[in-house]
């Protein structure tokens, strides 16, 4: 019997010229945006200049239209959650990672106590803080030590260069940490954290710290889009199959309680962070990264949005959007 590969069907960005042109438009028309604050429960991101605003798209087959603050260094945040659920898929397995983080949206804030304790099995997903520090908590390695170079090898991968930590932002966090603390040992208490929960929340702490700059995220984004292969580099990160996996938790849960009304406007997978750093992916075709550092309410970079939102329909990336196939039926 003949076998062949599922047929899988993307398309691709639009000509490089008219991409190049709509990510300066887009920068121009929300350049002046003033709403939303930056995140101050971690003091060191509150001293971020709000004006700062950068863009990149990343597309598959290596090309890059950057603008702004692109190359502006900032803290990961939580935007690292779904490359590090992708790297714990790659090392043990998709099927293992769901059983023991689940993969259900929460509807909750991303820093929800309720979301664990309201399960009877203690399970949400790696989008939330819950979640991703149980992800954390699987990354190889028997000592915290061995972990964070896994975590740190894997990002570096992903981004196509080394990284390193922020170290302030990594001590203003770890020194006002409390909330997840606690959800680290209300995790241990139905026993969905996968090593020692102080510890696990430190290196998860040093996770979100990681430095990287919007055009870092854009070629980590477009590597999501392109089943797992670093378009800069050529290396092969993660699986095909894991993309899909972690691209379909993005939708359901990478706005946190916002979710519902970022795939309604965008159609994409997105993922955001407390930096002000957002990631958005369409598959196949390339990864849009944004820095603004003010939020909404729910912790979602607004410039970032709204940028997402422009290009989404101006490049023709909502996965839901369609023609009628045969327009003229006379
Ligand atoms: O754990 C935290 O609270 C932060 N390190 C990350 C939270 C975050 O980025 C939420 N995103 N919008």
């Amino acid at each position: 019997m003949l076998t062949t590969a599922p047929c899988i069907s993307t398309g691709q960005l639009p000509d490089p010229a008219l991409v190049r042109d709509l990510v300066s438009q887009g920068h121009a028309r929300y350049r002046s945006v003033d709403e939303g604050e930056n995140a101050d429960y971690i003091p060191a991101l509150a001293a971020v200049p709000p004006s700062l605003f950068g863009i990149c798209v990343a597309g598959t087959r290596g090309e890059l239209y950057a603008v702004g603050d692109s190359d502006y260094p900032f803290s990961i945040q939580s935007v690292s959650k779904p490359f590090m659920f992708a790297l714990v898929c790659q090392a043990i397995g998709e099927a293992e990672a769901r059983a023991k983080l689940g993969v259900n949206s929460t509807g909750l804030p991303f820093n929800s106590v309720i979301a664990v304790e309201r399960t009877a099995d203690g399970l949400t997903n790696p989008m939330v803080n819950a979640g991703a520090i149980a992800t954390t908590s699987l990354a190889p390695g028997d000592t915290a030590e061995a972990k964070w170079q896994f975590i740190l090898d894997g990002f570096s991968r992903f981004a196509g260069r080394r990284l390193d930590l922020d170290e302030e932002v990594y001590h203003s966090e770890a020194a006002t940490n409390q909330g997840n603390l606690d959800v680290a040992s209300l995790l241990a208490g139905y026993q969905r954290i996968y090593f020692d929960p102080f510890e696990a929340t430190d290196i998860y702490t040093k996770q979100c710290a990681l430095r990287v700059t919007a055009r870092d995220l854009a070629v980590m984004a477009a590597t999501l889009a392109n089943g797992g292969v670093n378009p800069l580099t050529r290396e092969p990160i993660i699986d095909a199959i894991h993309c899909q996996h972690v691209l379909a938790v993005m939708v359901t849960a990478g706005l946190y309680e916002s979710s519902g009304d970022w795939l309604y406007e965008t159609g994409l997978p997105g993922k955001s962070g407390v930096s002000g750093a957002m990631i958005t992916v369409a598959p196949g075709k390339g990864g849009l990264a944004t820095f603004s550092p003010p939020l909404d309410p729910a912790g979602n970079s607004v410039r970032g949005q709204l940028i997402a939102r422009f290009l989404s329909a101006e490049l023709g990336l909502n996965l839901f959007a369609s023609r009628p196939a045969i327009s003229d039926l006379s």
